[in-house]
């Protein structure tokens, strides 16, 4: 399926499991493509299948309702080698995630690989900590972290079209 908005930018936000990271970037991102009027084809996908078909854990769900984001519709699922031909821009959470998404490039790849921070001017390189084994403060911190890389993916995009 070609998951692409014609002529609209398209960006897949990657992390391990799918239900806590790259869903809540995907909230935010959907978020500030909409306060900024931007049009883009926005999605998340995991490395791995260990929670594909679950929403996001309940406290991604409650950190992004507290911005007046619902994840409630999102449903996990692993990343594809159709992903990489479907999205300009795969932008994996830590580095061990975007080194399975470059072991995984399939040879007709045309996806942009890079690090969700990489976005973000100053920041190039960091790891999005991983909330999953922490509590309330920890999925604060990430929807924090996540906004300013939606922020940042936005400003680029209204830059380069
Ligand atoms: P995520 O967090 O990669 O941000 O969705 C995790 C979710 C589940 C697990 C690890 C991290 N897990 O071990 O099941």
């Amino acid at each position: 399926m070609d998951k692409r908005v014609r002529g609209a930018p398209s960006v897949l936000f990657l992390c391990l499991g799918n239900i806590c990271r790259s869903p809540m970037a995907e909230g935010a991102a959907r978020a500030a493509c909409a306060a900024a009027g931007v049009t883009a084809h926005v999605d998340s996908a995991g490395t791995s299948d260990w929670h594909s078909s679950e929403p996001p854990d309940d406290r991604a769900i409650a950190e992004a309702a507290r911005h007046g984001v619902d994840l409630s519709p999102l449903r996990a699922r692993q990343l594809a080698a159709s992903d990489y031909r479907d999205f300009d821009l795969i932008l994996a959470a830590d580095a061990d995630n975007l080194a399975t998404l470059r072991a995984r490039a399939p040879g007709d790849a045309r996806a942009t690989l890079a690090l969700m921070f990489d976005m973000v001017p100053g920041r190039a390189g960091e790891a999005l900590a991983d909330p999953w084994y922490g509590d309330a403060r920890d999925f604060e911190r990430c929807w924090r972290d996540v906004t300013a890389v939606a922020e940042a993916l936005v400003q680029r995009l209204s830059q380069h079209g």
